[in-house]
């Protein structure tokens, strides 16, 4: 007996490595948008390896110290500690600034993909029967990733991310009766107290990522339990040892994890790194030098969150002043029917779409969005109705720069906006979808699309 064959005996023999290798030919339906979800994983991973990096350098407290650095400007002033080892990462540390825009190109990236990974679900109906609880983990990564990029945001304790960052602490204390107690909790107290920058910097560290962690891991280990979905076959396929039938939903027809979707995921991590290093090479991010420190005493000119929280500030700077009201001894105010209520109900409202669009058995085909009139125009409400509220939050710079105008006169059309434009446009597209619809094509059937190749996995 070879070797290498006596190595594979005591490997087997230990780890069951001939069950693995069954794993390893596991099937990936070979589809382009469903890479979106691995960009989201490779985005986690490059988060954490720099800012592994950046936690070798930074210091998260607000205590003045002396600096002495490259910037001129700042030379023998005294700052917040976490200022100047921010200053200290961008301009002193070798490859600091490189790996500081990373870690930044990369927050950014992330958010994104995993709310277009969200948009292909949606549209392509894989939330329906049996995979609702894997949508229903997505919907908390979703939150933990905003809640991620948002502790991050504080952390230099600039005067634009602080100014930033306390609107979330005014949004948790205006929570009646418990606001104080999570505003303990969160912030340390009073924004900003000595104990703000520790928390958040615990939270951003340890907290967050440890629970997107343990989420990556349950919606991974849902979705190969139940597989993934499929493109509908046009024609019974041929996978070399046995045919597929066409409609069968319990086999998916793909690449096999290894090696093949194994190299493509590669070609993809490699890509986003790239991606993501030519961002962090060429374009600067959050210029801290530019905003200086923390001032307590002023409030800077233009105080706005990062794009993907800029739909809550929307909900904010557009609630009428009345929408506050006292209740006995509760009070409930603007900002926490803005700020808490309205974007936590956008939260329940995308949890639950999965039981409220049920399908009465289960289904292992994707939907084409064409054939699935309401459902469809429901989504483009939804993405209506978000651009709208992020128009509402940059509503200052469109009254100034763009209509030259105040914002009193826009903010009522951006609230009639709001709320007419998108049922206006999911009506629309529902009108137009059921035009187009012969009536007896429901979106129920798989309807011909895309035929895969490869291995079958069952
Ligand atoms: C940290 C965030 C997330 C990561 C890393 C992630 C990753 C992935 C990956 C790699 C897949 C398999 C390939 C693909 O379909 O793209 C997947 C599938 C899935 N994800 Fe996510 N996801 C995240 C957030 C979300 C969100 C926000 C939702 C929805 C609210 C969601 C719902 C689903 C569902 C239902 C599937 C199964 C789809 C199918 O089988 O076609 N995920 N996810």
């Amino acid at each position: 007996m070879s070797r290498a064959k006596q190595l594979y005996d005591w490997a087997d023999s230990r780890l069951d490595v001939e069950n693995a290798q069954k794993f390893l030919g596991k099937a990936f339906p070979a589809e382009d948008s469903f890479l979106l979800g691995e960009v989201a994983i490779f985005c986690f991973i490059l988060l954490v390896l720099s800012g592994i990096f950046l936690g070798l350098f930074f210091e998260p407290s607000t205590s003045d110290v002396e600096y002495d650095g490259s910037v001129q400007e700042f030379q023998g002033e005294e700052m917040p500690e976490a200022f100047v080892s921010v200053l200290h990462i961008t301009y002193d540390v070798p490859f600091g600034m490189f790996i500081r825009r990373l870690h930044h190109w990369a927050a950014h990236l992330f958010v994104a993909s995993i709310g277009l990974h969200m948009l292909r679900v949606f549209f392509t109906g894989s939330y329906r029967n049996p995979r609702e609880p894997n949508w229903v983990v997505g919907t908390g990564l979703a939150a933990l990733s905003m809640g991620a990029a948002y502790t991050g945001y504080a952390l230099p304790f600039d005067e634009f991310a602080a100014t930033a960052t306390s609107i979330g602490y005014n949004l948790t204390i205006s929570v009646p009766l418990v606001g104080d107690f999570f505003g303990q909790v969160i912030f340390g107290g009073e924004f900003p107290s000595s104990a703000t920058i520790p928390r958040l910097y615990f939270l951003h560290v340890f907290v967050i990522p440890a629970a997107i962690a343990v989420g990556i891991a349950v919606h991974m280990a849902i979705l190969i339990r139940q597989k993934h979905t499929e493109a509908p076959r046009e024609a019974d396929v041929e996978t070399g040892d046995r045919t597929v039938d066409a409609d069968d939903g319990s086999v998916i027809v793909g690449l096999p994890a290894f090696p093949n979707q194994a190299a493509v995921s590669a070609v993809v991590f490699f890509l986003t790194a790239a991606t993501l290093s030519l961002l962090a090479g060429l374009l600067p991010v959050h210029n801290i030098a530019e905003y200086g420190p923390n001032n307590p005493a002023a409030t800077p000119s233009l105080i706005m969150p990062d794009w993907f929280l800029m739909w809550v500030y929307g909900f904010l700077k557009l609630l009428p002043k009345w929408a506050s009201f006292t209740v006995g001894p509760v009070h409930v105010s603007g900002e926490f029917i803005g700020g808490v209520v309205l974007p936590g109900l956008v939260f329940a409202a995308i949890a639950v779409w999965p039981f409220v669009d049920r399908a009465p058995g289960q289904e292992h085909f994707t939907a084409d969005p064409l054939k699935r009139p309401w459902q469809t125009g429901v989504g483009v409400a939804a993405v209506a109705f978000v651009m709208i509220a992020s128009i509402a939050g940059m509503n200052n710079i469109l009254a100034d720069q763009v209509l030259g105008t105040t914002t009193s006169v826009v903010n009522p059309y951006l609230s009639a906006a709001l709320l007419l434009v998108p049922p206006l446009y999911g009506g629309l597209t529902y009108l137009l979808l059921r035009r187009d619809l012969p009536a007896e094509r429901t979106e129920q059937g798989p309807a011909p699309g895309e035929a895969a190749g490869g291995d079958a996995d069952d």
